[in-house]
């Protein structure tokens, strides 16, 4: 068993795919399997944080001993993790693939078919950016957010950094048909506003083994 160095720390993960409501049957949603941020909560779990899941709609099972919020869209994901940070949060991982549309208006009918035309559009809007809302309302003391990129990888993800007010930022090359999304590997880079560590490729449970200690490690040397 790992060493229980993270008794009395709540640790907050965003976990899988949001899912939109186009009308009662259909829905805009993604490729996020969950394996990924149910890893991370696994390894914090394992070294004693107490760990809340908010997790869109994957296949998984809950980590032993983690209390799993079960959602679907960006709005109910905001929702669940206000509530679960009203007990204060150390450390918050956004791991979530959160979609950053949704239907302007949700079709109270199946929508249908017209006989007349091949095309049709659908009106989307907006959603909240969760971490970002979270960082300015109700901080974790350590914010964590990934960087699904397909092109300048590094560039891209310190944007966000910066833009979404994060501590750390894990940047996944999502164009990469053997790590990411719905992979059990993955290979990333975290960067901190001016360091940047990369752990090898490797099975996402090994994986989150090490970037909880990264994480750890860089809250010690921030307080
Ligand atoms: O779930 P798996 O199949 O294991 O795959 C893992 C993963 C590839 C989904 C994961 O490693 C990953 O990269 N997650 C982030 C996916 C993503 O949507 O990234 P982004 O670059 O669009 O978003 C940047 C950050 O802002 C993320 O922390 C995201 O959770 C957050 N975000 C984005 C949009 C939004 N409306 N609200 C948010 O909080």
């Amino acid at each position: 068993p790992a060493i229980q160095d993270l008794v009395g720390q709540h640790w907050v993960i965003t976990a899988g795919p949001t899912m939109e409501a186009i009308d009662p049957v259909r829905y805009i949603s993604n490729h996020s399997s969950g394996k990924m941020g149910y890893a991370l909560a696994a390894a914090a779990q394992a070294r004693g944080a107490k760990v809340t899941l908010v997790s869109g709609p994957t296949n998984l099972d809950a980590p032993q001993g983690v209390q799993r919020l079960a959602i679907k869209s960006a709005e109910d994901m905001l929702a669940a993790c206000r509530d679960a940070m009203a007990t204060p949060a150390d450390v918050f991982i956004g791991a979530a693939a959160v979609a950053d549309f949704r239907m302007k208006d949700i079709a109270a009918q199946k929508m249908k078919k017209t006989g007349d035309s091949d095309e049709m559009q659908l009106t989307l809007v907006k959603n909240p950016d969760v971490i970002a809302t979270l960082s300015q309302e109700n901080a974790a003391k350590c914010m964590v957010g990934f960087a699904a990129e397909t092109q300048d990888v590094i560039a891209y993800a310190k944007s966000k950094l910066q833009r979404k007010g994060l501590d750390l930022i894990i940047a996944n090359d999502v164009s990469r048909t053997d790590i990411g999304f719905n992979n059990d590997e993955n290979q990333v880079t975290v960067l901190s506003k001016d360091q940047q560590w990369t752990p090898p490729k490797e099975a996402k449970a090994a994986l989150a083994v090490e970037l909880v200690e990264l994480i750890t490690q860089y809250q010690s040397t921030q307080s």
